[in-house]
Protein backbone atom coordinates (compact mmCIF):
# COMPACT_ATOMS: atom_id res chain seq x y z
CA UNK A 1 0.00 0.00 0.00
CA UNK A 2 2.82 2.37 0.36
CA UNK A 3 5.18 2.18 -2.33
CA UNK A 4 5.05 5.89 -2.51
CA UNK A 5 5.25 6.96 0.68
CA UNK A 6 6.37 10.51 1.21
CA UNK A 7 6.93 11.14 -2.89
CA UNK A 8 5.95 13.85 -4.99
CA UNK A 9 4.76 13.24 -8.62
CA UNK A 10 4.36 15.00 -11.33
CA UNK A 11 2.24 13.35 -14.53
CA UNK A 12 1.85 15.20 -17.46
CA UNK A 13 -1.47 14.42 -19.97
CA UNK A 14 -2.92 12.73 -16.50
CA UNK A 15 -6.41 14.20 -16.68
CA UNK A 16 -7.57 10.78 -18.54
CA UNK A 17 -6.65 7.68 -19.82
CA UNK A 18 -3.46 6.00 -18.39
CA UNK A 19 -2.08 9.34 -16.55
CA UNK A 20 -5.27 9.12 -14.27
CA UNK A 21 -4.74 5.44 -13.54
CA UNK A 22 -1.45 6.04 -12.31
CA UNK A 23 -2.29 9.38 -10.75
CA UNK A 24 -5.04 7.33 -8.80
CA UNK A 25 -2.49 4.62 -8.45
CA UNK A 26 0.77 7.03 -6.77
CA UNK A 27 -1.70 8.14 -4.38
CA UNK A 28 -3.12 4.90 -3.05
CA UNK A 29 0.41 4.08 -2.79
CA UNK A 30 0.78 7.32 -0.79
CA UNK A 31 2.36 9.47 -3.11
CA UNK A 32 0.64 13.05 -3.34
CA UNK A 33 0.92 14.03 -6.85
CA UNK A 34 0.60 17.26 -9.44
CA UNK A 35 -1.67 16.48 -12.68
CA UNK A 36 -0.58 18.55 -15.56
CA UNK A 37 -2.84 18.79 -18.83
CA UNK A 38 -4.51 21.05 -21.29
CA UNK A 39 -7.61 19.48 -20.19
CA UNK A 40 -8.43 21.94 -17.39
CA UNK A 41 -11.69 21.09 -16.22
CA UNK A 42 -11.12 17.44 -16.45
CA UNK A 43 -7.99 17.24 -14.29
CA UNK A 44 -9.00 19.57 -11.91
CA UNK A 45 -12.08 16.93 -11.13
CA UNK A 46 -9.97 13.65 -11.09
CA UNK A 47 -7.56 16.22 -8.78
CA UNK A 48 -11.24 16.53 -5.80
CA UNK A 49 -12.21 13.14 -6.75
CA UNK A 50 -8.50 11.89 -6.15
CA UNK A 51 -8.23 13.94 -2.67
CA UNK A 52 -11.87 13.05 -1.67
CA UNK A 53 -11.14 9.60 -1.27
CA UNK A 54 -7.44 9.99 0.47
CA UNK A 55 -9.09 12.50 2.77
CA UNK A 56 -7.36 15.12 2.18
CA UNK A 57 -5.46 17.41 -0.68
CA UNK A 58 -3.25 14.70 -2.34
CA UNK A 59 -3.74 15.52 -5.68
CA UNK A 60 -3.70 19.11 -7.47
CA UNK A 61 -4.82 20.09 -11.25
CA UNK A 62 -2.38 22.75 -13.26
CA UNK A 63 -2.54 24.09 -16.27
CA UNK A 64 0.09 21.96 -18.51
CA UNK A 65 0.60 22.40 -22.42
CA UNK A 66 3.79 20.23 -22.46
CA UNK A 67 5.41 22.05 -25.73
CA UNK A 68 5.79 25.42 -23.27
CA UNK A 69 8.91 25.87 -20.61
CA UNK A 70 6.87 27.84 -18.63
CA UNK A 71 4.18 25.85 -18.09
CA UNK A 72 6.40 23.35 -17.17
CA UNK A 73 8.31 25.28 -14.56
CA UNK A 74 4.75 26.22 -13.24
CA UNK A 75 4.10 22.61 -12.69
CA UNK A 76 7.51 22.02 -11.04
CA UNK A 77 6.76 25.30 -8.89
CA UNK A 78 3.14 24.09 -7.47
CA UNK A 79 5.33 20.24 -6.50
CA UNK A 80 7.54 22.31 -4.52
CA UNK A 81 4.66 25.04 -2.82
CA UNK A 82 2.18 22.57 -2.36
CA UNK A 83 4.18 18.79 -1.56
CA UNK A 84 7.57 20.14 -0.79
CA UNK A 85 9.46 19.04 -4.25
CA UNK A 86 9.21 16.65 -7.04
CA UNK A 87 10.72 13.06 -6.85
CA UNK A 88 8.93 11.66 -9.96
CA UNK A 89 8.14 12.94 -13.48
CA UNK A 90 5.90 10.66 -15.67
CA UNK A 91 6.00 12.27 -19.30
CA UNK A 92 2.95 10.86 -20.35
CA UNK A 93 1.40 13.44 -22.18
CA UNK A 94 1.29 12.76 -26.02
CA UNK A 95 -0.85 12.46 -29.75
CA UNK A 96 -1.58 9.70 -32.09
CA UNK A 97 -2.30 10.11 -35.79
CA UNK A 98 -2.50 7.23 -38.42
CA UNK A 99 -1.30 9.55 -41.33
CA UNK A 100 1.61 7.95 -43.35
CA UNK A 101 5.09 9.67 -44.63
CA UNK A 102 3.46 11.27 -47.35
CA UNK A 103 0.25 12.08 -46.19
CA UNK A 104 1.60 14.02 -43.27
CA UNK A 105 1.69 17.78 -43.31
CA UNK A 106 4.51 19.82 -42.13
CA UNK A 107 1.79 21.51 -39.50
CA UNK A 108 1.00 18.06 -38.57
CA UNK A 109 4.67 16.87 -38.02
CA UNK A 110 5.66 20.03 -35.96
CA UNK A 111 2.45 19.23 -34.18
CA UNK A 112 3.31 15.81 -33.18
CA UNK A 113 7.43 16.76 -32.67
CA UNK A 114 6.44 18.95 -30.25
CA UNK A 115 4.29 17.20 -27.73
CA UNK A 116 5.37 14.10 -27.81
CA UNK A 117 9.25 14.54 -28.75
CA UNK A 118 9.88 18.40 -27.41
CA UNK A 119 7.51 17.95 -24.64
CA UNK A 120 9.32 15.26 -23.16
CA UNK A 121 12.63 16.58 -23.19
CA UNK A 122 11.32 20.05 -21.68
CA UNK A 123 9.89 17.95 -18.99
CA UNK A 124 13.38 16.55 -17.78
CA UNK A 125 15.10 19.69 -18.52
CA UNK A 126 13.15 21.15 -15.38
CA UNK A 127 12.40 18.51 -13.71
CA UNK A 128 15.61 17.04 -13.01
CA UNK A 129 17.07 20.57 -10.88
CA UNK A 130 14.23 19.93 -8.53
CA UNK A 131 15.11 16.31 -8.11
CA UNK A 132 18.81 16.90 -7.48
CA UNK A 133 17.96 18.74 -4.72
CA UNK A 134 16.05 15.80 -3.38
CA UNK A 135 19.42 13.55 -4.04
CA UNK A 136 17.38 11.83 -6.89
CA UNK A 137 14.21 10.86 -8.27
CA UNK A 138 12.47 9.30 -10.95
CA UNK A 139 11.28 9.85 -14.64
CA UNK A 140 9.20 7.73 -16.15
CA UNK A 141 8.96 8.83 -20.49
CA UNK A 142 5.63 7.05 -21.94
CA UNK A 143 6.92 5.76 -25.58
CA UNK A 144 5.43 2.93 -27.24
CA UNK A 145 5.20 0.08 -29.29
CA UNK A 146 5.42 2.13 -31.92
CA UNK A 147 8.67 3.37 -30.96
CA UNK A 148 10.81 -0.06 -31.65
CA UNK A 149 8.95 -1.13 -34.82
CA UNK A 150 7.37 0.47 -37.63
CA UNK A 151 4.00 -0.02 -39.28
CA UNK A 152 2.64 1.24 -42.59
CA UNK A 153 1.58 4.56 -41.27
CA UNK A 154 1.52 6.50 -38.12
CA UNK A 155 4.62 7.82 -39.48
CA UNK A 156 5.73 10.95 -37.06
CA UNK A 157 4.32 9.22 -34.03
CA UNK A 158 6.75 6.14 -34.99
CA UNK A 159 9.57 9.00 -35.30
CA UNK A 160 8.55 10.49 -31.96
CA UNK A 161 8.23 7.62 -29.75
CA UNK A 162 11.44 6.24 -31.30
CA UNK A 163 13.24 9.35 -30.02
CA UNK A 164 11.61 9.20 -26.77
CA UNK A 165 13.19 5.65 -26.16
CA UNK A 166 17.13 6.95 -26.69
CA UNK A 167 16.16 10.77 -25.08
CA UNK A 168 15.41 8.37 -21.97
CA UNK A 169 18.83 5.95 -22.18
CA UNK A 170 20.63 9.71 -22.57
CA UNK A 171 19.04 11.08 -20.05
CA UNK A 172 19.38 8.34 -18.07
CA UNK A 173 23.53 7.82 -18.83
CA UNK A 174 23.66 11.76 -18.14
CA UNK A 175 21.97 11.92 -14.52
CA UNK A 176 22.69 8.31 -13.02
CA UNK A 177 24.97 9.60 -11.12
CA UNK A 178 23.11 11.80 -9.50
CA UNK A 179 20.77 9.26 -8.54
CA UNK A 180 18.23 10.27 -10.88
CA UNK A 181 16.79 7.16 -13.11
CA UNK A 182 15.11 7.60 -16.22
CA UNK A 183 13.48 4.40 -17.63
CA UNK A 184 11.15 4.30 -20.81
CA UNK A 185 8.05 2.61 -20.80
CA UNK A 186 6.43 0.92 -24.06
CA UNK A 187 2.44 -0.03 -24.49
CA UNK A 188 0.98 -2.01 -26.72
CA UNK A 189 -2.92 -1.28 -27.78
CA UNK A 190 -4.29 0.23 -24.36
CA UNK A 191 -7.89 0.75 -24.32
CA UNK A 192 -8.49 4.86 -23.99
CA UNK A 193 -9.94 7.45 -25.89
CA UNK A 194 -6.41 8.14 -27.84
CA UNK A 195 -7.52 4.76 -29.85
CA UNK A 196 -11.37 5.74 -30.60
CA UNK A 197 -9.29 6.84 -34.36
CA UNK A 198 -8.70 3.28 -35.11
CA UNK A 199 -11.31 2.34 -37.07
CA UNK A 200 -12.75 -1.08 -34.69
CA UNK A 201 -11.87 -3.67 -37.32
CA UNK A 202 -8.56 -3.14 -37.88
CA UNK A 203 -8.43 -2.60 -33.61
CA UNK A 204 -9.58 -6.48 -33.98
CA UNK A 205 -7.58 -7.82 -36.76
CA UNK A 206 -4.52 -5.87 -34.69
CA UNK A 207 -5.65 -8.09 -31.22
CA UNK A 208 -5.35 -11.27 -33.08
CA UNK A 209 -1.79 -10.76 -33.52
CA UNK A 210 -1.41 -9.86 -29.91
CA UNK A 211 -0.16 -13.34 -28.25
CA UNK A 212 -2.42 -12.23 -25.34
CA UNK A 213 -5.39 -11.62 -27.54
CA UNK A 214 -6.97 -8.29 -26.65
CA UNK A 215 -6.33 -4.77 -25.73
CA UNK A 216 -4.31 -3.38 -22.17
CA UNK A 217 -6.09 -1.43 -19.89
CA UNK A 218 -4.46 1.86 -18.31
CA UNK A 219 -4.51 0.08 -14.46
CA UNK A 220 -2.25 -2.53 -16.44
CA UNK A 221 0.28 -0.16 -18.07
CA UNK A 222 -0.10 2.28 -14.42
CA UNK A 223 1.38 -1.23 -12.95
CA UNK A 224 4.88 -1.09 -14.58
CA UNK A 225 4.76 2.72 -14.00
CA UNK A 226 4.31 2.05 -10.23
CA UNK A 227 7.37 -0.31 -9.99
CA UNK A 228 9.55 2.54 -11.73
CA UNK A 229 8.38 5.04 -9.80
CA UNK A 230 9.51 3.40 -6.50
CA UNK A 231 12.39 2.72 -4.77
CA UNK A 232 12.13 -1.67 -5.68
CA UNK A 233 13.27 -0.07 -8.93
CA UNK A 234 16.56 1.76 -7.18
CA UNK A 235 18.74 0.10 -9.68
CA UNK A 236 16.92 0.33 -12.45
CA UNK A 237 17.71 2.89 -15.71
CA UNK A 238 18.19 3.61 -18.80
CA UNK A 239 16.09 0.35 -19.71
CA UNK A 240 12.92 0.03 -21.66
CA UNK A 241 9.73 -2.00 -20.39
CA UNK A 242 7.29 -3.46 -22.82
CA UNK A 243 3.77 -3.86 -22.03
CA UNK A 244 2.16 -4.87 -24.58
CA UNK A 245 0.34 -8.75 -24.34
CA UNK A 246 3.77 -10.17 -25.95
CA UNK A 247 3.34 -8.52 -29.04
CA UNK A 248 7.00 -7.72 -29.53
CA UNK A 249 7.85 -11.13 -28.83
CA UNK A 250 6.62 -12.15 -32.24
N1 LIG B 1 -3.60 4.09 -25.95
C1 LIG B 1 -2.65 3.41 -26.57
O1 LIG B 1 -2.92 2.42 -27.27
C2 LIG B 1 -1.20 3.80 -26.40
C3 LIG B 1 -0.23 2.89 -26.82
C4 LIG B 1 1.12 3.21 -26.65
C5 LIG B 1 1.48 4.43 -26.09
N2 LIG B 1 0.50 5.30 -25.71
C6 LIG B 1 0.95 6.56 -25.10
O2 LIG B 1 0.44 6.64 -23.78
C7 LIG B 1 0.33 8.03 -23.39
C8 LIG B 1 -1.03 8.27 -22.77
O3 LIG B 1 -2.04 8.12 -23.74
P1 LIG B 1 -3.51 7.55 -23.43
O4 LIG B 1 -3.60 6.22 -24.06
O5 LIG B 1 -3.80 7.68 -21.99
O6 LIG B 1 -4.38 8.55 -24.31
P2 LIG B 1 -5.30 9.81 -23.96
O7 LIG B 1 -5.54 10.51 -25.25
O8 LIG B 1 -6.46 9.40 -23.14
O9 LIG B 1 -4.36 10.70 -23.01
C9 LIG B 1 -3.41 11.61 -23.50
C10 LIG B 1 -3.43 12.83 -22.60
O10 LIG B 1 -2.43 13.75 -23.05
C11 LIG B 1 -2.99 15.04 -22.99
N3 LIG B 1 -2.29 15.97 -23.88
C12 LIG B 1 -2.32 16.04 -25.24
N4 LIG B 1 -1.61 17.09 -25.66
C13 LIG B 1 -1.10 17.69 -24.56
C14 LIG B 1 -0.26 18.81 -24.35
N5 LIG B 1 0.20 19.58 -25.36
N6 LIG B 1 0.09 19.12 -23.07
C15 LIG B 1 -0.36 18.38 -22.04
N7 LIG B 1 -1.17 17.33 -22.17
C16 LIG B 1 -1.53 16.99 -23.42
C17 LIG B 1 -4.44 14.85 -23.39
O11 LIG B 1 -5.25 15.97 -23.04
C18 LIG B 1 -4.78 13.57 -22.64
O12 LIG B 1 -5.24 13.84 -21.35
C19 LIG B 1 0.62 8.83 -24.66
O13 LIG B 1 1.96 9.29 -24.63
C20 LIG B 1 0.44 7.80 -25.76
O14 LIG B 1 1.17 8.15 -26.92
C21 LIG B 1 -0.81 5.02 -25.86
Amino acid sequence: MDRLKGKVGLISGGARGQGAAEARLFVREGARVVVGDVLDEQARQLASEISAQAGGRAAVAVHLDVTRAADWRAAVDTCVREFGGLDILVNNAGIFNMSGLEETSEELWDSIVNINQKGVWLGMKVAVAEMRRRGGGSIINISSVAGLTGSTGSTAYHGTKGAVRLLSKAAAVQYGAENIRVNSVHPGLISTQMIDIIPREQREAFNTMVPMRREGSPEEVANVVLFLASDDASYVTGAEFVVDGGLNAV
